[in-house]
């Protein structure tokens, strides 16, 4: 009952952010210019859950809440939807499907290059969080194929930075978080090690 309730807010947790994108779109509260809301908003979700996803391995390991690893996937595939969800808007809602001007964005926009292929690193993760393809991997395989989230983490970053014109203070601090979680991985990360447990896995 206890894991029923717990699974059920760890879900509500990762759809609020969408919900309230919904529930602002129904009563009009999406600003003058929703469209760019609603983007940027998605790209800072996508964002902030690729660090969730992140520090949930380390929570886990070195903060004693082994519970928090049965949650990393679902909270990594969140982080995929809300990137999935703000390629749309740019796709569908900004571009209308006008793929010459999205070539041409892709090409000239570096933020735009970085993104789309932060994406496409982002979609065989995805691909391999099921079951079914997991089983399929050998376990070191399918460890080095994730570890790329480290990357695609920085990318997003980059991709934010370059976007933003005046103050990088946001880029810089969501770069600034994700060093300190992947410095935590590497053998630096051996100085958290006193609480280690060694019963949570890579
Ligand atoms: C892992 C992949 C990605 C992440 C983490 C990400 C994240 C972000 C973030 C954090 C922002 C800024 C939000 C803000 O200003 O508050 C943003 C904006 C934006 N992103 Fe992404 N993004 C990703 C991929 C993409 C892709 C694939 C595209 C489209 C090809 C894209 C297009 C844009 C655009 C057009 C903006 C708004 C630029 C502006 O308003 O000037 N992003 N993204």
């Amino acid at each position: 009952m206890r894991a029923r309730v717990e699974s059920a807010l760890v879900w509500l947790l990762c759809a609020a952010p969408l919900l309230l994108i919904l529930a602002w779109g129904f009563t009009g509260d999406l600003t003058a210019n929703p469209v760019e809301f609603v983007l940027r908003d998605l790209g800072l979700w996508g964002l902030r859950f690729l660090c969730l996803t992140l520090a949930v391995t380390l929570l886990a390991k070195y903060g004693r809440m082994p519970r928090l690893m049965r949650y990393r996937r679902r909270i990594g595939l969140w982080a995929f939807a809300y990137v999935t969800l703000h390629l749309l808007t740019y796709v569908v809602i900004a571009h209308e499907f006008d793929w010459a001007e999205i070539a041409t964005d892709i090409a000239k926009r570096p933020y735009i290059t970085i993104g789309m292929g932060a994406f496409a690193l982002l979609v065989p993760l995805a691909v391999t969080s099921a079951n079914a393809v997991r089983r399929k991997m050998s376990p070191r395989a399918w460890r080095k194929l994730h570890r790329l989230v480290y990357l695609i983490a920085i990318m997003g970053v980059i991709h934010y930075f370059l976007l933003v014109k005046a103050d990088t203070s946001s880029p810089l601090l969501y770069g600034g978080i994700v060093l300190v979680l992947l410095a935590a991985r590497m053998p630096l990360g051996s100085l958290f090690k006193g609480a280690g447990n060694r019963a949570v896995q890579r």
